[in-house]
């Protein structure tokens, strides 16, 4: 049975503006993400509390927040590596964090610059800071289904992860295909041991779409109780530490899915289309979304 419902979490802003060369213009940052809020999606991530040494495209996190219209109802999590991150994310208004771990030691070094035990000692304390400052916590584990430098990746090591970022607090625990190499029959197999670990209902997938799988390995999410999809508009995106991995799967097609499974998004795909529409003209490139492709009158 499918969910009558999903929730959408948005992370073009931030998952698909990060890897971006050029930087993009705040302004540009600022009007996608209002336009997002504006087609009906509740969670829009909207970008990172790292260091702009290592993501030079996230430095104007603290103008980003500060410029975009919050509307009511519209969560607007931000990346918190750590408590330096946590602690400038508050201080900039932010209400929602999420910190994100890794499956997969290579892949943790590379990406936060430490081991995966390390990384956990420090959610710990950016969860204990939230959880007095009474800000939610995301956790996202990447790597669920594959390490570009490490290759497969047991789902014990993920559920062991995940559980332990659930039991710290995290209300929500999204697990990454960060290279997009998952498919139907490995997301199924990862998901069983997972969800013997953190109740089903506090996981949300998060499919890079390399492979093209990514449409698939939501299906079979669906299929078994999940009803938290990450996805970004336009499949922008891609992680700086994970080399030729492509988008996230694009919202526009996400939301064509699950409206023909007659599944609730609460997003007006037109609209959605619109600010895909913007941000593709604003970084003059194509689309990586088939439905957008679709209807453009060529
Ligand atoms: P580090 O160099 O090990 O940190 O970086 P450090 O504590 O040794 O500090 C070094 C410098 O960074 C110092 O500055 C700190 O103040 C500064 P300096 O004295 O050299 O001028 N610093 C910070 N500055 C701003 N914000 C902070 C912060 N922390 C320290 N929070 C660190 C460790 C985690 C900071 C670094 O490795 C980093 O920023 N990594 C971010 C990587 C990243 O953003 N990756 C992409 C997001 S994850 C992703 O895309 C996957 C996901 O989509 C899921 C999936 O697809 O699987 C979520
Ligand atoms: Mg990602």
């Amino acid at each position: 049975t499918l969910p009558e419902r999903v929730k959408i979490v948005e992370v073009g802003p931030r998952d698909g503006l990060q890897n971006e060369k050029t930087i993009v213009p705040t302004e540009t940052k600022i009007h996608l993400i209002d336009m997002l809020s504006e087609s009906g999606l509740s969670v829009v991530e909207a970008t990172s509390f790292v260091s702009p040494k290592w993501v030079p495209q996230m430095a104007d996190q603290v103008e980003v927040l500060k410029g975009i219209y919050r509307k009511p109802g519209v969560s607007y999590p931000v990346l918190t590596p750590n408590l330096k991150g946590f602690q400038a994310a508050v201080k900039a208004g932010a209400s929602e964090v999420a910190i994100f771990g890794a499956a997969s030691e290579q892949f943790s070094k590379k990406n936060i610059n430490c081991s995966v035990d390390e990384s956990l000692r420090r959610f710990d304390e950016v969860v204990k800071a939230a959880t007095e400052a009474g800000v939610p916590v995301r956790g996202y584990v990447s790597c669920v289904l594959g390490c570009p430098y490490e290759g497969k990746v047991r789902p014990e090591k993920v559920a062991h992860v995940a559980k332990r970022l659930y039991s710290m607090g995290c209300y929500e625990i999204s697990l990454g295909d960060t290279i997009g190499v998952g498919t139907p029959g490995s997301m199924q197999e990862m998901l069983a041991v997972v969800s013997r670990e953190v109740p089903v209902n506090a996981l949300a997938v998060h499919c890079h779409d390399t492979y093209g799988q990514a449409l698939a390995n939501i299906l079979v999410a669906l299929q078994m109780g999940v009803s938290v999809v990450d996805s970004s508009v336009s499949g922008l995106g891609g992680c700086p530490y994970a080399q030729g991995a492509s988008g996230n799967v694009a919202t526009e097609d996400l939301v064509y899915m699950l409206h023909g499974l007659g599944i609730q998004t609460g997003v007006d795909l037109t609209k959605l289309m619109d600010a895909g529409a913007f941000i593709c003209r604003s970084l003059n490139r194509k689309t990586s979304s088939k439905v957008a492709q679709a209807t453009c009158k060529l």
